[in-house]
């Protein structure tokens, strides 16, 4: 209902909507639309009202909210259903309940913070409020699990892709951390839910530092995690920057969907700092460290190190650049 009001007044730009039209358009009342404007005001749209005239919108705010995400959105299946949260635990819990519930393929949950982010190998993701974009996708492919490692190579080349729409250079560390200046800036976790020969479903959850400032870290990351308000030099619209990361997650997962991996790989080969390095590995398999050159990425996605002993294939685990 309130989306609809928001895309009213957008449409309109810079005239009036009359209160009538709007009552008219949702079949409620004058006053049910004074109720919903003032909603609208308290999740901070800017509403100018005038007797006789009707609505204006004068500004809106940068939260992620549907009225902000979902009007004029360019895609076909991600973020067409959509869960906004103010405060959540971890979207990638409430994605995987409304999963498991049945919610479709592109369903996307997303909050303004969260309160036991969750990072990969059990560790905490630091997400407060209004700084970053903390979300999670809602995946039913029709690939098999054993291409579902992949599926982080594509959340990465999603995000690289639309940090590339605004001049933000994108650094992919494999598999899939998104870094600048050797820090992190994006972290990205998958967790799926199937049985041998098929997937029900992947929850790829996301967490985008947006507009940090270094003080804004805790001291225990202060020195490796960084914001892409760091590489700008100012502070950006969570708004405009979470739609694009969605329209490239949606052009990119369809593209997988309908042909494989081919452009993933191709992009993630585009945007990488691994490759050509050489790196430290820990893998995640037994917690085992070792040396050399990371040369390539295997057709699963595994990074390809040439150590003096030969080549081996690591499919998952920490890789530092030396
Ligand atoms: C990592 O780098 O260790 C992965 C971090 C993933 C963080 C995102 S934020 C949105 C989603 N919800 C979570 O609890 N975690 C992921």
């Amino acid at each position: 209902m309130r989306k609809t009001i928001v895309e009213m007044l957008k449409r309109a730009g810079n005239d009036f909507v009359s209160g009538e039209s709007i009552a008219g358009e949702l079949k409620i009342s004058r006053t049910a639309v004074w109720k919903h404007i003032q909603k609208l005001r308290e999740n901070g749209y800017e509403i100018l009202s005038r007797e006789r005239c009707g609505y204006k919108l004068k500004d809106a705010p940068d939260l992620l909210l549907p009225s902000e995400i979902q009007i004029g959105l360019n895609t076909q299946l991600v973020g067409v259903e959509m869960h906004y949260k103010p405060s959540v635990n971890s979207t990638n819990y409430v994605a995987k309940a409304l999963a498991y519930h049945g919610a479709k393929d592109g369903t996307i949950v997303v909050a303004e913070e969260q309160t036991g982010g969750k990072g990969r190998l059990e560790r905490k993701y630091f997400s407060p409020r209004g700084k970053g974009i903390w979300f999670s996708v809602i995946l039913r492919p029709n690939f098999l699990p054993k291409d579902a490692p992949k599926v982080t190579l594509m959340a990465a080349v999603a995000v690289a892709e639309a940090m590339n729409r605004f001049n933000l250079k994108p650094e992919i560390k494999w598999p899939n951390d998104i870094l600048f200046d050797g820090r992190k800036l994006v972290g990205i976790l998958t967790e799926m839910t199937g049985e041998m020969g098929k997937i029900y479903y992947i929850v790829v959850g996301i967490g985008i530092n947006v507009n940090f400032k270094r003080e804004d870290f805790p001291k225990e990351i202060r020195d490796t995690a960084a914001s892409l308000s760091e590489i700008s030099g100012g502070e950006l619209s969570r708004v405009q920057i979470f739609r694009a990361v969605l329209e490239e997650f949606d052009k990119i997962y369809r593209e997988v969907n309908a042909n494989g991996f081919g452009e993933v790989f191709k992009l993630w080969r585009k945007h990488n700092v691994t490759l050509g390095k050489n790196i430290r590995v820990i893998s995640a398999r037994d917690g085992e460290s070792f040396a050399g050159k990371a040369v390539d990425l295997n057709e699963d996605g595994a990074l390809v190190v040439e150590t003096p002993e030969g080549r081996r294939a690591v499919y998952a685990g920490d890789v530092s650049i030396r």
